[in-house]
Protein backbone atom coordinates (compact mmCIF):
# COMPACT_ATOMS: atom_id res chain seq x y z
CA UNK A 1 0.00 0.00 0.00
CA UNK A 2 1.62 3.10 -0.79
CA UNK A 3 1.15 6.34 1.71
CA UNK A 4 0.48 9.52 0.64
CA UNK A 5 0.43 12.95 2.37
CA UNK A 6 -2.97 14.99 2.02
CA UNK A 7 -1.12 18.11 2.23
CA UNK A 8 0.23 21.31 0.24
CA UNK A 9 2.52 22.18 3.69
CA UNK A 10 6.12 22.06 2.53
CA UNK A 11 7.41 21.46 6.30
CA UNK A 12 5.12 18.74 6.74
CA UNK A 13 5.92 17.21 3.57
CA UNK A 14 9.88 17.70 4.00
CA UNK A 15 8.72 16.07 7.67
CA UNK A 16 7.05 13.02 6.53
CA UNK A 17 9.55 12.46 3.70
CA UNK A 18 12.25 12.40 6.13
CA UNK A 19 11.02 9.17 7.25
CA UNK A 20 11.07 7.78 3.88
CA UNK A 21 8.05 6.48 4.19
CA UNK A 22 5.87 8.97 1.25
CA UNK A 23 5.12 7.28 -1.64
CA UNK A 24 3.48 11.07 -3.25
CA UNK A 25 0.44 14.00 -2.27
CA UNK A 26 -2.07 14.63 -2.79
CA UNK A 27 -3.42 18.08 -2.99
CA UNK A 28 -6.73 20.11 -3.29
CA UNK A 29 -7.74 23.72 -3.48
CA UNK A 30 -8.57 24.16 -0.56
CA UNK A 31 -4.94 22.91 0.49
CA UNK A 32 -3.22 24.82 -2.12
CA UNK A 33 -5.02 28.18 -0.82
CA UNK A 34 -4.01 27.40 2.32
CA UNK A 35 -0.32 28.06 1.15
CA UNK A 36 -0.96 31.10 -0.32
CA UNK A 37 1.25 30.62 -3.26
CA UNK A 38 0.68 30.09 -7.17
CA UNK A 39 -0.49 26.22 -7.88
CA UNK A 40 2.33 25.89 -10.22
CA UNK A 41 4.64 27.53 -7.90
CA UNK A 42 3.70 24.95 -4.63
CA UNK A 43 3.47 22.21 -6.96
CA UNK A 44 7.15 22.93 -8.48
CA UNK A 45 8.46 22.89 -4.92
CA UNK A 46 6.05 19.93 -3.54
CA UNK A 47 7.54 17.94 -6.48
CA UNK A 48 11.45 18.80 -5.24
CA UNK A 49 10.34 17.34 -1.99
CA UNK A 50 8.34 14.36 -2.71
CA UNK A 51 10.07 11.91 -5.70
CA UNK A 52 5.90 10.35 -6.50
CA UNK A 53 2.89 10.79 -7.91
CA UNK A 54 1.53 14.69 -6.75
CA UNK A 55 -1.63 15.52 -7.56
CA UNK A 56 -2.98 19.31 -8.90
CA UNK A 57 -6.43 19.77 -9.00
CA UNK A 58 -8.33 22.02 -11.80
CA UNK A 59 -10.75 24.71 -10.71
CA UNK A 60 -12.33 25.27 -14.18
CA UNK A 61 -16.03 23.50 -14.35
CA UNK A 62 -16.36 23.40 -17.87
CA UNK A 63 -14.83 19.98 -20.10
CA UNK A 64 -12.72 22.51 -22.64
CA UNK A 65 -11.22 24.88 -19.75
CA UNK A 66 -10.59 21.42 -17.90
CA UNK A 67 -8.76 19.67 -20.66
CA UNK A 68 -6.48 23.11 -21.15
CA UNK A 69 -5.88 23.53 -17.40
CA UNK A 70 -4.81 20.08 -16.95
CA UNK A 71 -2.54 19.76 -19.91
CA UNK A 72 -0.84 22.97 -18.32
CA UNK A 73 -1.11 21.22 -14.77
CA UNK A 74 0.94 18.17 -16.58
CA UNK A 75 3.37 20.31 -18.15
CA UNK A 76 4.82 21.36 -14.72
CA UNK A 77 6.27 18.17 -13.55
CA UNK A 78 6.69 14.23 -14.70
CA UNK A 79 4.91 13.33 -11.75
CA UNK A 80 1.69 15.55 -11.52
CA UNK A 81 -0.94 13.94 -11.82
CA UNK A 82 -4.30 16.00 -12.74
CA UNK A 83 -7.31 15.82 -10.69
CA UNK A 84 -10.51 16.37 -12.08
CA UNK A 85 -14.11 16.04 -10.02
CA UNK A 86 -16.76 13.31 -10.74
CA UNK A 87 -19.37 15.55 -12.27
CA UNK A 88 -20.04 15.04 -15.72
CA UNK A 89 -17.73 17.87 -17.33
CA UNK A 90 -15.22 16.31 -15.23
CA UNK A 91 -15.40 12.95 -16.75
CA UNK A 92 -15.62 14.18 -19.99
CA UNK A 93 -12.03 16.03 -19.60
CA UNK A 94 -10.86 12.66 -17.86
CA UNK A 95 -11.64 10.86 -20.43
CA UNK A 96 -10.19 13.31 -22.98
CA UNK A 97 -7.27 13.71 -20.80
CA UNK A 98 -6.64 10.15 -20.22
CA UNK A 99 -6.28 9.19 -24.27
CA UNK A 100 -3.88 12.08 -24.64
CA UNK A 101 -2.34 9.67 -21.86
CA UNK A 102 -2.39 12.59 -18.98
CA UNK A 103 -2.81 10.45 -15.57
CA UNK A 104 -5.44 11.96 -14.16
CA UNK A 105 -7.13 11.09 -10.28
CA UNK A 106 -10.99 11.56 -10.36
CA UNK A 107 -11.81 13.29 -6.94
CA UNK A 108 -14.72 13.90 -5.12
CA UNK A 109 -16.20 10.15 -5.43
CA UNK A 110 -18.62 9.25 -2.86
CA UNK A 111 -20.15 5.57 -4.05
CA UNK A 112 -19.39 2.37 -6.37
CA UNK A 113 -21.34 3.90 -9.65
CA UNK A 114 -19.26 7.19 -9.49
CA UNK A 115 -16.16 5.04 -9.38
CA UNK A 116 -16.77 2.81 -12.13
CA UNK A 117 -17.63 5.89 -14.33
CA UNK A 118 -14.28 7.24 -13.45
CA UNK A 119 -12.85 3.39 -14.36
CA UNK A 120 -14.05 3.42 -17.35
CA UNK A 121 -12.88 7.02 -18.33
CA UNK A 122 -9.75 6.02 -18.10
CA UNK A 123 -8.76 7.41 -14.79
CA UNK A 124 -5.90 6.43 -13.15
CA UNK A 125 -6.67 6.79 -9.55
CA UNK A 126 -10.10 7.23 -7.99
CA UNK A 127 -10.07 8.90 -4.84
CA UNK A 128 -13.65 7.58 -2.67
CA UNK A 129 -13.58 10.52 0.56
CA UNK A 130 -14.14 8.31 3.29
CA UNK A 131 -14.27 10.72 6.26
CA UNK A 132 -16.97 13.04 4.29
CA UNK A 133 -19.19 9.97 4.33
CA UNK A 134 -18.77 9.24 8.00
CA UNK A 135 -19.35 12.75 8.20
CA UNK A 136 -23.22 12.35 7.11
CA UNK A 137 -23.99 8.89 9.15
CA UNK A 138 -23.02 6.78 5.95
CA UNK A 139 -19.83 4.50 6.42
CA UNK A 140 -17.01 5.25 4.29
CA UNK A 141 -15.19 2.48 4.11
CA UNK A 142 -17.97 0.28 2.82
CA UNK A 143 -17.61 2.70 -0.28
CA UNK A 144 -13.66 1.91 -0.43
CA UNK A 145 -14.43 -2.15 0.16
CA UNK A 146 -17.12 -2.03 -2.74
CA UNK A 147 -14.96 0.21 -5.22
CA UNK A 148 -12.08 -2.47 -4.95
CA UNK A 149 -14.15 -5.50 -5.17
CA UNK A 150 -15.60 -3.74 -8.61
CA UNK A 151 -12.71 -3.23 -9.99
CA UNK A 152 -11.46 -6.75 -9.26
CA UNK A 153 -14.22 -8.24 -10.80
CA UNK A 154 -13.74 -6.52 -14.14
CA UNK A 155 -9.94 -6.00 -13.76
CA UNK A 156 -10.04 -2.15 -13.99
CA UNK A 157 -6.41 -0.93 -13.33
CA UNK A 158 -7.74 2.49 -11.98
CA UNK A 159 -6.15 2.67 -8.17
CA UNK A 160 -8.28 2.94 -5.23
CA UNK A 161 -6.96 5.67 -3.15
CA UNK A 162 -8.56 5.92 0.17
CA UNK A 163 -9.09 10.17 0.77
CA UNK A 164 -10.44 12.09 3.45
CA UNK A 165 -9.13 9.91 6.18
CA UNK A 166 -8.72 11.10 9.86
CA UNK A 167 -7.08 8.72 11.80
CA UNK A 168 -4.76 5.70 12.40
CA UNK A 169 -7.92 3.41 12.07
CA UNK A 170 -9.13 4.83 8.57
CA UNK A 171 -5.48 3.94 7.53
CA UNK A 172 -5.63 -0.07 8.83
CA UNK A 173 -8.71 -0.08 7.19
CA UNK A 174 -7.93 0.95 3.69
CA UNK A 175 -5.51 -1.49 3.95
CA UNK A 176 -7.84 -4.03 5.00
CA UNK A 177 -10.21 -3.17 2.13
CA UNK A 178 -7.86 -3.33 -0.41
CA UNK A 179 -7.26 0.20 -0.91
CA UNK A 180 -3.64 1.26 -3.33
CA UNK A 181 -3.39 4.26 -1.82
CA UNK A 182 -4.14 5.84 1.64
CA UNK A 183 -3.51 9.29 1.87
CA UNK A 184 -4.16 11.06 4.83
CA UNK A 185 -2.97 14.59 6.79
CA UNK A 186 0.59 14.88 8.38
CA UNK A 187 -1.00 14.30 11.88
CA UNK A 188 -2.75 11.14 10.94
CA UNK A 189 0.80 9.88 9.74
CA UNK A 190 2.83 10.65 12.39
CA UNK A 191 -0.32 9.03 14.99
CA UNK A 192 0.28 5.84 13.17
CA UNK A 193 3.60 5.33 14.91
CA UNK A 194 2.14 5.66 18.58
CA UNK A 195 2.17 2.65 20.23
CA UNK A 196 1.95 2.89 24.49
CA UNK A 197 4.37 -0.53 24.93
CA UNK A 198 6.87 0.72 22.32
CA UNK A 199 7.15 3.91 24.60
CA UNK A 200 7.60 1.74 28.06
CA UNK A 201 9.68 -1.09 26.04
CA UNK A 202 11.72 1.35 24.54
CA UNK A 203 12.59 3.32 28.36
CA UNK A 204 13.01 0.20 30.46
CA UNK A 205 16.10 -0.74 27.36
CA UNK A 206 17.83 2.23 28.20
CA UNK A 207 18.02 2.20 31.75
CA UNK A 208 18.68 -1.48 31.99
CA UNK A 209 21.88 -0.51 29.58
CA UNK A 210 22.49 2.53 31.87
CA UNK A 211 22.42 0.41 34.58
CA UNK A 212 25.21 -1.57 33.60
CA UNK A 213 27.30 -0.04 31.42
CA UNK A 214 27.03 3.94 32.12
CA UNK A 215 27.38 2.68 36.35
CA UNK A 216 30.24 0.68 35.06
CA UNK A 217 32.24 2.91 33.95
CA UNK A 218 31.34 6.17 36.28
C1 LIG B 1 -7.67 14.31 -1.23
O1 LIG B 1 -7.44 14.02 -2.37
C2 LIG B 1 -8.89 15.00 -0.79
O2 LIG B 1 -9.01 16.25 -1.40
C3 LIG B 1 -8.87 15.11 0.71
O3 LIG B 1 -8.53 13.83 1.25
C4 LIG B 1 -10.15 15.62 1.32
O4 LIG B 1 -10.05 15.54 2.71
P1 LIG B 1 -11.04 16.31 3.69
O5 LIG B 1 -12.39 15.66 3.57
O6 LIG B 1 -10.45 16.09 5.05
O7 LIG B 1 -11.05 17.74 3.27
Amino acid sequence: MKFFLDTANLDELKKGAAWGIVDGVTTNPTLIAREGREIEEQIRLICDIVNGDISAEVVSTKAPEMIKEGRELSKIHKNVVVKCPLTREGIMATSALSREGIRVNVTLCFSPSQALIAAKAGAYIISPFVGRIDDISWHGMDVVRNIVQIYRNYGFKTKVLAASLRSPTHVVESALAGADIATMPFKVLDELFNHPLTDKGQEQFLRDWAKVFQEARG
